[in-house]
């Protein structure tokens, strides 16, 4: 039996290496699309919040996830998770605009950034009035 010289070993080990480097690397290919298909969320159904209140014109009402607003055409609720990493923000009743408590983004009563960092509006949820029954619905 012949024993091979240590520079073949020293190659061998090299090539060995390399393979498992490669094969590493071959696996990251597919494992990576599957780790993001694990991650996707399906999209959240529609929650519908039933609020039996009387909101005076011009006023409004907070509740932990929206703040609901009724004027003389309609009623409408601004979400109070804050665009930029999603703080809870604060209704400021003299100013009329939200502010975020972590970075002080503000937006308006209709949800518009008014300044950053937030880059996106304030999501609106759809509100449904049942004058009879003094009910709000508001769907999220
Ligand atoms: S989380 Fe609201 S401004 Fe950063």
């Amino acid at each position: 039996m012949t024993t091979l010289p240590d520079y073949h070993k020293a190659t061998t080990k090299r090539e060995i290496l390399t393979r498992r480097f490669f094969l590493f690397l071959t696996s990251l290919t597919f494992i990576y699309p599957l780790l993001c298909f694990l991650r996707y969320k399906a999209p959240k159904k529609p929650k519908t919040v039933k609020l039996q209140i009387e909101i005076k014109l011009g006023g409004y009402h907070i509740e932990p996830d929206f703040v609901l607003f009724e004027n003389n055409r309609q009623p409408w609720a601004v979400s109070r998770k804050c665009t930029h990493l999603g703080c809870t923000i604060q209704f400021r009743e003299q100013k009329r605009i939200f502010e975020c408590p972590c970075h002080e983004s503000r937006f308006s009563d209709q949800g518009v950034v008014l300044n950053g960092p937030a880059k996106r509006n304030l999501p609106k949820y759809r509100v449904e009035k049942l004058e009879e029954q003094k009910t709000y619905l508001v769907t999220m």
